[in-house]
């Protein structure tokens, strides 16, 4: 006999929790009863999009309940994974083929937001400002375990914040919702005791700091132009000034849509400059402490990566948007080269830092701390020969790109 949806939408939620409980995510009985109640199928709307074939064929394929079924729509809906709502900032897809492009708003992964959650620390007071209401499923579980009066989130795209209060309202809750940059925060509401980000930034808003209530916790992802992410939680002491640490696990989301990357120059720079054998090479790139540790210390830096006719080794191309400096990384013989040029030598500072955390013994990302005040933030990381830092982007910086 067939189950029916509702019993089944339940039993599915139920089986999630418990998941997410083993997996270590999900810790508290509160949030629990929010997972267990709140219905993900009303937030996912009747479309996701599925990645399909690899590299230059990738691609996404619309997915809706009747391509699969209720029963596995619904077990689709609460499996503890991410599913894209939308891609390249649009509804609009043309045809039902395949899609090329870019996720710009997904239903985050259940673990990862329940155990956000769980680092935010609420108490039963307290008022949360959360940017990139996306779905509004992580809306929906703060609302539920707070309070709608005590929930604001912060969504950029006007359609996605519409359909999220559409879902919020079917669902039963009713939170202060704003279409708007939440990088700016909503001075309105403040002051908030906890602010969480479900999409990351590159350097953490002065208006986050300033709209924070006494003791105020911030859970927000760190990215940047390399690829390197992590998730952090700071402590806000004063409003001039918070501190913090990385979180474990290897957690990213996408950027604010401020803190994208802007456009790479499409004119490449000279094949010429400083030239010497590197002694780290683009193997960085694809990994997760290699690129956090490359970004810190070229924030400002973007590569791209090209195969020469004929060649069997693709070459990189470095390039720091803010100076004007570039370094080539080209393969020859057993080793990669390197070729620098511009203001600084953008490999040479990249290697450092690399080889300076090798020294220190390659600990990992929950070892670095941060500090923000009004004129730096500081990423920093002791190690036996002394402490370690790097600045990330300036504040300023966080509504404006630089050469914009
Ligand atoms: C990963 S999704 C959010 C997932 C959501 N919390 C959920 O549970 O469905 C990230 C969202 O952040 C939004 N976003 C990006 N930049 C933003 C900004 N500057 N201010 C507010 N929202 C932003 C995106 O449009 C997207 O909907």
């Amino acid at each position: 006999m067939k189950v029916p949806a509702d019993v089944l939408a339940a039993r599915l939620r139920r089986g999630l929790a418990d998941r997410l409980a083993e997996g270590g995510g999900l810790r508290t009985h509160a949030w629990r009863l929010a997972i267990e109640q709140v219905p993900r199928e009303v937030f996912l709307g009747d479309r996701i999009y599925q990645h399909v074939g690899y590299a230059a064929a990738a691609r996404w394929q619309a997915l809706t309940p009747g391509d699969v079924g209720e029963d596995e729509w619904l077990s689709m809906v609460y499996e503890n994974t991410s599913w894209v709502t939308q891609l390249n900032g649009t509804d609009e897809h043309a045809g039902t083929g395949a899609i090329q492009g870019e996720p710009s708003s997904s239903s985050t992964l259940p673990g990862l937001v329940v155990s956000m959650l769980e680092h935010l620390e609420v108490h039963d007071d307290a008022r949360v400002l959360e940017i990139g209401t996306g779905t509004g499923y992580s809306t929906a579980l703060l609302c539920h375990r707070l309070g709608d009066g005590r929930v604001t989130s912060i969504e950029v795209d006007s359609g996605i914040a519409a359909r999220a209060q559409t879902a919020l309202a079917a669902a039963g809750y009713r939170p202060a919702l704003i279409v708007g940059d939440g990088l700016a925060g909503h001075a309105a509401r403040s002051p908030y005791d906890r602010i969480i980000a479900t999409c990351s930034v590159r350097t953490i808003p002065s208006a986050w700091l300033a709209q924070a209530a006494p003791e105020a916790r911030i859970i927000t992802t760190l990215s940047g132009w390399l690829f390197g992410s992590g998730l952090i939680a700071l402590d806000v002491v004063r409003p001039d000034y918070a501190t913090g640490r990385f979180l474990p696990g290897a957690i990213s989301f996408m950027p604010a849509r401020a803190h994208i990357a802007p456009p790479l120059n499409p004119v490449l720079p000279p094949q010429e400059g400083h030239k010497r054998n590197a002694v780290v090479g683009p193997e960085i790139f694809t990994d997760w402490m290699g690129r956090f540790l490359a970004q810190l210390a070229a924030p400002y830096v973007q590569y791209l990566s090209l195969m020469p006719d004929g060649g069997d080794w693709p070459q990189y191309v470095l390039r720091d948007s803010a100076s004007g400096a570039y370094a080539w990384l080209i393969h020859r013989g057993s080793t990669w080269m390197t070729l620098q040029g511009g203001p600084t030598r953008l490999w040479d500072r990249i290697e450092q830092t690399f080889l300076a955390w090798q020294d220190a013994g390659s600990p990992p990302q929950q070892e670095f701390t941060i500090e923000v005040t009004p004129t730096a933030q500081t990423i920093r990381l002791d190690a036996p020969t002394g402490q370690l830092s790097w600045t990330l982007p300036s504040v300023g910086d966080a509504f404006r790109r630089p050469g914009t």
